[in-house]
């Protein structure tokens, strides 16, 4: 069996003016079929470089990345295309949802980007999640008419409309009071162990980490493990 997400040595370097930045610094990741991993660093540690990476939105300076065992290293833009629409979720740092398109829409316009199953059995399946999601009664309404936790639980479910192997989510939280925070981390988690996808969720907020199989740590550009904490997530110190 292959992991749905295989880091093997990857490195990011950033050019910017006369000189460059190490962003990810021999990164070696592996995340199992449906394993949840949470990745914490402070701002600038290259979070978004490593999930930008694994979804294919960003080329690796040197080292090899497998989503599901196939190489994607080397791919063309084309192929890196029909990955993310088959194989990737993604639910970004900065909410982006399509500002003139309702709650529903921002799900269906997936598989009609994707030129995927279309009418009865998308719309059916939209619907299943904005009720999964308890957006139900909020379908018809436009980003601008919903709240934040509203919105980052649309962009959950555009992320999960094309079944993806992999969801990607970056800082979901961030904007977000701890009560809605928690309860869009539960969401996530319900809907990604339900499926039996596999996750990566970075954030820099610790609290948010024990919804995560596991958690990684990122400083600088440098992956670590974090010691699992004590029984009931309760701290191990002591
Ligand atoms: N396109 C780019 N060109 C040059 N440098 C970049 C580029 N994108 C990111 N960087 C730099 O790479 C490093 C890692 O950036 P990254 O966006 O991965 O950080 P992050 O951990 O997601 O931070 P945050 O928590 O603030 O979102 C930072 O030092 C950043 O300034
Ligand atoms: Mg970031």
């Amino acid at each position: 069996m292959s992991a749905a997400l295989d880091l093997e040595d990857v490195r990011k370097v950033y050019r910017a003016g006369e000189g460059e930045v190490v962003a990810l610094s021999h990164a070696t990741l592996q995340v199992g079929e449906d394993e949840i991993v949470a990745l914490l660093g402070p701002s600038g540690s290259g979070k978004t470089t490593l999930l930008s990476i694994a979804g294919g939105l960003l080329a690796a300076t040197a080292g090899r990345v497998l989503v599901g065992g196939r190489d994607i290293s080397g791919a063309t833009p084309g192929e890196l295309t029909r990955f993310r629409r088959e194989q990737v979720g993604f639910v970004f740092q900065a909410v982006n949802l399509v500002p003139f398109l309702t709650a529903r829409e921002n799900l269906l316009v997936v598989d009609e980007i994707g030129g995927r199953r279309k009418g009865p059995e998308s719309r059916a399946r939209a619907d299943r999640l904005l009720e999964e999601l308890g957006l139900a009664h909020r379908a018809g309404n436009l980003p601008g008419q919903l709240s934040g936790g509203e919105r980052q639980r649309v962009a959950i479910g555009r992320a999960l409309m094309n079944e993806p192997r992999l969801v990607l989510v970056d800082e979901p939280t961030s904007a977000l009071d701890t009560r809605t925070g928690t309860q869009v981390m539960e969401l996530i988690r319900t809907e990604v162990k339900g499926r039996g996808t596999a996750a990566v969720i970075v954030t820099h907020d610790t609290r948010m980490t024990r919804w995560a199989d596991r958690t990684l740590h990122i400083d600088d550009g440098v992956l670590s493990a974090v010691p699992a904490a004590g029984p009931e997530g309760g701290d191990a110190e002591a």
